[in-house]
């Protein structure tokens, strides 16, 4: 069984979900499938701009468990965030994936310069009142951001998705997260392929316990209290990161991977605060 946290909301969520992002077509849905079939996962993220809304769909069609079980998310791309755009690019990615609901729906990006986040994030509101979202959340939103949102519409969101991982633990955020009652997720909570996992603090850690560099990683992101969603096409790699329920890490070694961090440590540029188009 997966531990689960309870957002502001009410919506409870497993600590690890599944990251979606390049899982695509036939392929894509097996993927899918079997990560939630065979492997224990109940929250699955997409987003429109993955263009896999259809591909969770077509999953969530052949699986064995109830939908209800499941948690599944999809994001509002930043070209369509005035009030109008918004309410039918949520029509457009239940349309895509077949869904009644989403469980939960965030803006992927702030788009700061275009300013209208503010009315995409009322759009969401009133989404969530008609019954087509149960929680509603952000993605890459700084703290004025996220301040602003409550102060507009009286409505904060329930979580902010944000680039998270040992080169780039983030840990401000996350602090203004759990003051704030915001939930933290980790987007490319194992750096994306950079060499985090080939760091001798990284293997140290994983030798000592007999774990795989991954679960180590992702059983930092749970005990810093963040949510992960790993992606992985492969059923063993999809276990392997969902099982970090039978061992604990303790201070110091949490303390010595958050000292990983570092000043360039982003996957790329994407700065929330002038990244304009995804
Ligand atoms: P694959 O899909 O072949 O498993 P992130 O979620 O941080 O963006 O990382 C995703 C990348 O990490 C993918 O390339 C994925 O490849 C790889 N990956 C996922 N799980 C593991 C694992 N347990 N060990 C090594 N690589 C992994």
């Amino acid at each position: 069984q997966i531990p689960e946290v309870k957002l502001h909301d009410g919506l409870n969520l497993p600590v690890i979900g599944l990251g979606t992002y390049t899982l695509n077509g036939d392929e894509g849905a097996t993927a899918i499938q079997r990560a939630i079939d065979e492997n224990g996962y109940r929250l699955i993220d997409s987003a429109y701009n993955y263009e896999n809304e259809g591909t969770v769909g077509e999953a969530v069609k052949r699986i064995s468990v109830p939908r209800e079980e499941l948690r599944i998310t999809s994001k509002l791309p930043g070209r369509y965030q005035t009030y109008d755009k918004a309410t039918k690019t949520i029509q457009e990615s239940l349309y895509r994936a077949h869904l009644d609901y989403y469980d939960l729906y965030l803006i992927h990006w702030p788009n700061p310069k275009k300013d209208h986040y503010v009315e995409a994030w009322q759009a969401l509101i009133d989404a969530k009142k008609q019954g087509l979202i149960r929680s509603i959340g952000v993605c890459n939103f700084l703290p004025d951001h996220l301040e602003r949102l409550e102060k507009e519409t009286g409505e904060k969101p329930s979580i902010n998705q944000v680039e998270l991982h040992p080169y780039f633990n983030q840990e401000h955020q996350r602090k203004w997260h759990e003051e704030n009652g915001i939930q933290t997720e980790s987007w490319s909570p194992l750096g994306h392929g950079n060499d985090i996992l080939q760091q001798r603090t990284i293997q140290q850690i994983a030798d000592r316990h007999q774990k795989s560099a991954a679960q180590v990683v992702l059983r930092w992101h749970y005990q810093v209290g963040s949510i992960a969603i790993p992606k992985s096409s492969n059923p063993d790699r999809q276990l392997e990161n969902i099982s970090i329920f039978d061992f604990s890490l303790d201070n110091a070694e949490i303390n010595s991977i958050s000292a990983m961090t570092k000043p360039n440590g982003r996957i790329n540029d994407q700065d929330p605060a002038i990244y304009e188009e995804f």
